[in-house]
Protein backbone atom coordinates (compact mmCIF):
# COMPACT_ATOMS: atom_id res chain seq x y z
CA UNK A 1 0.00 0.00 0.00
CA UNK A 2 1.39 3.74 -1.15
CA UNK A 3 2.47 5.38 1.96
CA UNK A 4 0.58 8.95 2.38
CA UNK A 5 3.44 10.79 0.43
CA UNK A 6 3.55 8.90 -2.41
CA UNK A 7 1.43 9.14 -5.59
CA UNK A 8 -1.84 7.44 -4.89
CA UNK A 9 -3.44 7.29 -8.17
CA UNK A 10 -2.54 4.65 -11.03
CA UNK A 11 -0.75 6.08 -13.80
CA UNK A 12 -2.73 7.21 -16.61
CA UNK A 13 -5.96 7.54 -14.40
CA UNK A 14 -6.64 11.36 -15.77
CA UNK A 15 -5.24 11.02 -19.24
CA UNK A 16 -7.72 13.23 -21.73
CA UNK A 17 -9.03 14.90 -19.04
CA UNK A 18 -9.38 18.54 -19.01
CA UNK A 19 -9.40 20.08 -15.30
CA UNK A 20 -10.00 23.57 -13.99
CA UNK A 21 -8.02 24.79 -10.70
CA UNK A 22 -9.07 27.99 -9.38
CA UNK A 23 -6.03 29.36 -7.23
CA UNK A 24 -3.58 26.98 -8.99
CA UNK A 25 -0.88 29.36 -9.11
CA UNK A 26 0.08 28.94 -5.99
CA UNK A 27 0.18 26.70 -2.74
CA UNK A 28 -2.28 23.87 -2.53
CA UNK A 29 -3.35 24.36 -6.28
CA UNK A 30 -0.05 24.41 -8.03
CA UNK A 31 0.33 21.24 -6.03
CA UNK A 32 -2.69 19.43 -7.37
CA UNK A 33 -1.95 20.93 -11.01
CA UNK A 34 1.20 19.10 -10.46
CA UNK A 35 0.47 15.59 -9.72
CA UNK A 36 -3.18 15.91 -12.17
CA UNK A 37 -0.41 16.47 -15.06
CA UNK A 38 1.67 13.34 -14.05
CA UNK A 39 -1.71 12.11 -14.44
CA UNK A 40 -2.33 12.91 -17.61
CA UNK A 41 -4.59 15.53 -17.41
CA UNK A 42 -4.54 18.98 -19.43
CA UNK A 43 -5.33 21.66 -16.24
CA UNK A 44 -6.48 25.13 -16.34
CA UNK A 45 -4.96 27.31 -14.25
CA UNK A 46 -6.65 30.82 -12.89
CA UNK A 47 -5.93 33.31 -10.49
CA UNK A 48 -5.77 37.26 -10.44
CA UNK A 49 -2.01 37.45 -10.60
CA UNK A 50 -1.19 36.60 -14.35
CA UNK A 51 2.76 36.59 -13.77
CA UNK A 52 2.17 34.22 -10.76
CA UNK A 53 0.19 31.69 -13.52
CA UNK A 54 2.76 31.80 -15.88
CA UNK A 55 6.08 31.28 -13.05
CA UNK A 56 3.46 28.03 -12.68
CA UNK A 57 3.04 27.27 -15.98
CA UNK A 58 6.74 27.58 -16.78
CA UNK A 59 7.59 25.17 -13.21
CA UNK A 60 5.73 22.39 -14.01
CA UNK A 61 4.73 21.89 -17.89
CA UNK A 62 4.42 24.36 -20.66
CA UNK A 63 2.04 21.70 -22.93
CA UNK A 64 -0.38 21.07 -20.37
CA UNK A 65 -1.23 23.82 -18.61
CA UNK A 66 -3.50 26.84 -19.68
CA UNK A 67 -3.36 29.79 -17.61
CA UNK A 68 -6.64 32.03 -17.55
CA UNK A 69 -6.63 34.96 -15.43
CA UNK A 70 -9.78 35.18 -13.91
CA UNK A 71 -11.31 36.81 -10.39
CA UNK A 72 -13.44 33.79 -9.00
CA UNK A 73 -15.76 36.61 -7.56
CA UNK A 74 -16.80 38.19 -10.94
CA UNK A 75 -19.36 35.92 -12.34
CA UNK A 76 -19.01 37.67 -16.18
CA UNK A 77 -14.98 36.92 -15.66
CA UNK A 78 -15.91 33.20 -14.46
CA UNK A 79 -18.30 32.85 -17.89
CA UNK A 80 -15.46 34.28 -20.08
CA UNK A 81 -12.83 32.28 -18.42
CA UNK A 82 -14.97 29.31 -19.07
CA UNK A 83 -15.96 29.98 -22.94
CA UNK A 84 -12.18 30.66 -23.62
CA UNK A 85 -11.46 26.71 -21.54
CA UNK A 86 -13.57 25.34 -23.79
CA UNK A 87 -12.52 27.06 -27.27
CA UNK A 88 -8.93 26.37 -26.63
CA UNK A 89 -8.99 22.67 -24.83
CA UNK A 90 -12.48 21.68 -26.57
CA UNK A 91 -14.09 20.29 -23.15
CA UNK A 92 -13.51 20.60 -19.22
CA UNK A 93 -14.46 17.77 -17.24
CA UNK A 94 -13.59 18.79 -13.32
CA UNK A 95 -13.27 22.18 -11.80
CA UNK A 96 -11.50 22.46 -7.99
CA UNK A 97 -12.57 25.15 -6.35
CA UNK A 98 -10.07 26.08 -4.54
CA UNK A 99 -9.16 29.91 -4.89
CA UNK A 100 -9.57 31.43 -1.23
CA UNK A 101 -9.01 34.26 0.78
CA UNK A 102 -8.44 34.45 4.82
CA UNK A 103 -6.41 36.62 7.38
CA UNK A 104 -6.17 36.47 11.20
CA UNK A 105 -8.12 38.88 13.19
CA UNK A 106 -10.44 39.65 15.99
CA UNK A 107 -13.67 39.72 14.07
CA UNK A 108 -14.90 42.65 15.81
CA UNK A 109 -11.95 44.93 14.31
CA UNK A 110 -12.89 43.59 10.83
CA UNK A 111 -14.82 46.09 8.60
CA UNK A 112 -17.29 45.13 7.06
CA UNK A 113 -15.62 45.25 3.61
CA UNK A 114 -12.78 43.26 4.78
CA UNK A 115 -15.49 40.08 6.24
CA UNK A 116 -16.94 40.94 2.45
CA UNK A 117 -14.02 39.83 0.92
CA UNK A 118 -13.19 36.53 2.61
CA UNK A 119 -17.18 35.53 1.64
CA UNK A 120 -16.69 36.60 -2.07
CA UNK A 121 -13.71 35.34 -2.66
CA UNK A 122 -14.52 31.19 -0.73
CA UNK A 123 -18.23 31.36 -1.16
CA UNK A 124 -19.15 33.31 -3.62
CA UNK A 125 -16.42 32.61 -5.82
CA UNK A 126 -16.93 28.98 -5.54
CA UNK A 127 -21.05 29.37 -6.08
CA UNK A 128 -19.95 31.36 -9.29
CA UNK A 129 -17.59 28.64 -10.88
CA UNK A 130 -20.00 25.76 -9.89
CA UNK A 131 -23.09 27.56 -11.69
CA UNK A 132 -20.81 28.64 -14.61
CA UNK A 133 -20.01 24.66 -15.14
CA UNK A 134 -23.05 23.45 -14.03
CA UNK A 135 -25.16 25.10 -16.66
CA UNK A 136 -22.55 24.52 -19.14
CA UNK A 137 -22.52 20.51 -18.37
CA UNK A 138 -26.13 20.42 -17.80
CA UNK A 139 -26.77 21.82 -21.15
CA UNK A 140 -23.90 19.62 -23.22
CA UNK A 141 -24.97 16.31 -21.40
CA UNK A 142 -21.90 15.91 -20.06
CA UNK A 143 -20.44 13.90 -16.99
CA UNK A 144 -18.32 15.86 -14.66
CA UNK A 145 -16.88 16.43 -10.84
CA UNK A 146 -16.49 19.02 -9.11
CA UNK A 147 -13.94 19.14 -6.19
CA UNK A 148 -14.20 21.69 -3.31
CA UNK A 149 -11.81 22.76 -0.86
CA UNK A 150 -12.96 23.23 3.09
CA UNK A 151 -11.40 22.87 5.88
CA UNK A 152 -11.82 21.00 9.50
CA UNK A 153 -13.39 24.06 10.73
CA UNK A 154 -16.16 23.82 7.86
CA UNK A 155 -17.63 21.82 11.28
CA UNK A 156 -16.54 23.03 14.08
CA UNK A 157 -16.11 26.88 13.37
CA UNK A 158 -12.70 28.49 14.56
CA UNK A 159 -12.42 31.65 16.44
CA UNK A 160 -10.58 35.01 15.12
CA UNK A 161 -10.89 33.37 10.88
CA UNK A 162 -14.99 33.37 11.86
CA UNK A 163 -15.20 34.86 7.32
CA UNK A 164 -13.17 31.88 6.38
CA UNK A 165 -15.44 29.61 8.82
CA UNK A 166 -18.54 31.22 7.67
CA UNK A 167 -17.76 31.02 4.36
CA UNK A 168 -16.10 27.44 4.18
CA UNK A 169 -19.28 25.98 6.14
CA UNK A 170 -20.96 27.61 3.19
CA UNK A 171 -19.03 25.46 0.82
CA UNK A 172 -20.01 22.40 2.63
CA UNK A 173 -23.32 22.99 2.36
CA UNK A 174 -23.00 23.84 -1.11
CA UNK A 175 -22.03 20.55 -1.81
CA UNK A 176 -23.76 18.26 -0.16
CA UNK A 177 -26.73 19.85 -1.48
CA UNK A 178 -25.54 19.62 -5.53
CA UNK A 179 -24.37 16.52 -5.06
CA UNK A 180 -27.56 15.48 -4.34
CA UNK A 181 -29.65 17.72 -6.89
CA UNK A 182 -26.90 16.99 -9.56
CA UNK A 183 -26.29 13.41 -9.63
CA UNK A 184 -28.92 12.85 -12.27
CA UNK A 185 -26.61 14.15 -14.33
CA UNK A 186 -24.07 12.54 -13.08
CA UNK A 187 -21.96 15.35 -11.85
CA UNK A 188 -20.55 14.20 -8.53
CA UNK A 189 -19.55 16.96 -6.62
CA UNK A 190 -17.45 16.07 -3.37
CA UNK A 191 -14.96 18.39 -0.57
CA UNK A 192 -12.18 17.42 1.39
CA UNK A 193 -10.81 19.70 4.43
CA UNK A 194 -7.30 19.56 4.93
CA UNK A 195 -5.40 20.06 8.36
CA UNK A 196 -2.74 22.60 8.04
CA UNK A 197 -0.16 22.39 5.00
CA UNK A 198 2.18 24.54 4.97
CA UNK A 199 1.71 27.02 1.68
CA UNK A 200 3.08 30.86 1.59
CA UNK A 201 -0.78 32.14 1.24
CA UNK A 202 -1.94 30.31 4.78
CA UNK A 203 1.61 30.43 6.81
CA UNK A 204 1.96 34.53 5.52
CA UNK A 205 -1.41 35.07 6.93
CA UNK A 206 -2.64 32.83 9.78
CA UNK A 207 0.93 31.63 11.49
CA UNK A 208 2.98 34.24 11.82
CA UNK A 209 6.39 34.33 13.32
CA UNK A 210 5.57 35.20 16.71
CA UNK A 211 2.81 32.88 16.70
CA UNK A 212 4.40 30.00 15.88
CA UNK A 213 6.88 30.52 19.17
CA UNK A 214 4.67 30.35 21.23
CA UNK A 215 2.31 27.12 19.31
CA UNK A 216 3.60 24.05 18.09
CA UNK A 217 1.15 23.63 15.79
CA UNK A 218 2.22 19.86 15.91
CA UNK A 219 0.87 19.39 18.86
CA UNK A 220 -2.46 20.31 18.35
CA UNK A 221 -2.89 17.53 15.57
CA UNK A 222 -3.31 13.81 16.31
CA UNK A 223 -0.67 12.76 14.09
CA UNK A 224 1.70 15.12 15.77
CA UNK A 225 2.83 16.21 11.67
CA UNK A 226 1.57 18.50 9.14
CA UNK A 227 0.09 17.90 5.79
CA UNK A 228 2.74 16.97 2.82
CA UNK A 229 1.75 18.40 -0.40
CA UNK A 230 1.81 15.07 -2.19
CA UNK A 231 -1.31 13.58 0.09
C1 LIG B 1 -7.82 42.62 9.10
C2 LIG B 1 -7.54 42.94 6.84
C3 LIG B 1 -6.36 42.16 6.86
C4 LIG B 1 -5.93 41.62 8.12
C5 LIG B 1 -6.73 42.82 4.82
N1 LIG B 1 -7.71 43.32 5.56
N2 LIG B 1 -5.88 42.10 5.59
N3 LIG B 1 -8.26 43.17 7.94
N4 LIG B 1 -6.70 41.88 9.21
N5 LIG B 1 -4.85 40.87 8.24
C6 LIG B 1 -8.82 44.16 5.09
C7 LIG B 1 -8.34 45.46 4.46
O1 LIG B 1 -8.14 46.44 5.44
C8 LIG B 1 -9.52 45.79 3.54
O2 LIG B 1 -10.58 46.38 4.28
C9 LIG B 1 -10.04 44.46 3.10
O3 LIG B 1 -9.53 43.50 4.04
C10 LIG B 1 -9.58 44.06 1.73
O4 LIG B 1 -8.17 44.16 1.66
P1 LIG B 1 -7.43 44.30 0.25
O5 LIG B 1 -5.99 44.12 0.50
O6 LIG B 1 -7.93 45.51 -0.48
O7 LIG B 1 -8.06 43.07 -0.59
P2 LIG B 1 -7.42 42.12 -1.66
O8 LIG B 1 -6.26 42.74 -2.37
O9 LIG B 1 -8.54 41.57 -2.50
O10 LIG B 1 -6.83 40.94 -0.78
C11 LIG B 1 -7.63 39.93 -0.31
C12 LIG B 1 -7.05 39.35 0.95
C13 LIG B 1 -5.57 38.89 0.71
C14 LIG B 1 -7.92 38.17 1.35
C15 LIG B 1 -7.10 40.41 1.98
O11 LIG B 1 -5.04 38.38 1.91
C16 LIG B 1 -5.46 37.85 -0.35
O12 LIG B 1 -5.42 38.17 -1.55
N6 LIG B 1 -5.42 36.55 0.02
C17 LIG B 1 -5.38 35.43 -0.95
C18 LIG B 1 -4.55 34.29 -0.47
C19 LIG B 1 -4.89 33.77 0.91
O13 LIG B 1 -5.46 34.47 1.76
N7 LIG B 1 -4.49 32.51 1.17
C20 LIG B 1 -4.70 31.86 2.45
C21 LIG B 1 -5.61 30.73 2.30
S1 LIG B 1 -5.53 29.72 3.76
P3 LIG B 1 -10.91 47.98 4.20
O14 LIG B 1 -12.24 48.13 4.86
O15 LIG B 1 -9.80 48.61 4.97
O16 LIG B 1 -10.92 48.34 2.76
C22 LIG B 1 -7.10 29.17 4.10
C23 LIG B 1 -7.40 28.12 5.14
C24 LIG B 1 -6.28 27.68 6.00
O17 LIG B 1 -8.01 29.59 3.54
C25 LIG B 1 -6.72 26.74 7.09
C26 LIG B 1 -5.55 26.32 7.94
C27 LIG B 1 -5.87 25.23 8.92
P1 LIG C 1 -2.72 30.13 -1.40
O1 LIG C 1 -1.43 29.59 -1.92
O2 LIG C 1 -2.74 31.49 -0.83
O3 LIG C 1 -3.75 30.01 -2.60
C1 LIG C 1 -4.84 30.80 -2.77
C2 LIG C 1 -5.02 31.02 -4.27
O4 LIG C 1 -6.28 31.63 -4.51
C3 LIG C 1 -3.94 31.92 -4.87
O5 LIG C 1 -3.37 31.30 -6.00
C4 LIG C 1 -4.72 33.17 -5.29
O6 LIG C 1 -4.18 33.73 -6.48
C5 LIG C 1 -6.12 32.62 -5.49
N1 LIG C 1 -7.14 33.65 -5.31
C6 LIG C 1 -7.36 34.43 -4.22
N2 LIG C 1 -8.36 35.29 -4.44
C7 LIG C 1 -8.80 35.03 -5.70
C8 LIG C 1 -9.82 35.58 -6.52
N3 LIG C 1 -10.60 36.58 -6.08
N4 LIG C 1 -10.01 35.08 -7.76
C9 LIG C 1 -9.23 34.08 -8.21
N5 LIG C 1 -8.25 33.51 -7.50
C10 LIG C 1 -8.03 33.99 -6.26
O7 LIG C 1 -3.37 29.18 -0.29
P2 LIG C 1 -3.32 27.60 0.03
O8 LIG C 1 -2.83 27.44 1.39
O9 LIG C 1 -2.69 26.86 -1.10
O10 LIG C 1 -4.88 27.25 0.03
C11 LIG C 1 -5.52 26.57 -1.04
C12 LIG C 1 -6.88 26.06 -0.59
O11 LIG C 1 -6.73 25.11 0.46
C13 LIG C 1 -7.81 27.14 -0.06
O12 LIG C 1 -9.14 26.83 -0.42
C14 LIG C 1 -7.65 27.01 1.43
O13 LIG C 1 -8.77 27.52 2.12
C15 LIG C 1 -7.52 25.51 1.56
N6 LIG C 1 -6.88 25.06 2.80
C16 LIG C 1 -5.56 25.32 3.01
C17 LIG C 1 -4.98 24.84 4.17
C18 LIG C 1 -3.52 25.06 4.46
O14 LIG C 1 -3.08 24.71 5.56
N7 LIG C 1 -2.73 25.58 3.53
C19 LIG C 1 -5.74 24.12 5.10
C20 LIG C 1 -7.09 23.88 4.83
C21 LIG C 1 -7.64 24.35 3.66
P3 LIG C 1 -4.23 35.33 -6.76
O15 LIG C 1 -3.86 36.00 -5.48
O16 LIG C 1 -3.25 35.52 -7.88
O17 LIG C 1 -5.63 35.63 -7.21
Amino acid sequence: MAQYNEPMLREGALDGKVIWVTGGGSGLGKSMTKYFVELGATVVISGRREEVLAKAQEEISNKKIVPIACDVRNYNEVEQALQQIVETCGQLDGLVNNAAGNFISPTERLSSRAFDIIIDIVLKGSKNCTLACGKYWIENKRKARVLNIVTTYSWTGSAFVVPSATAKAGVLALTRSLAVEWAKYGINLNAIAPGPFPTKGAWDRLFPEELLKKVKLEDRIPLKRLGEHQE
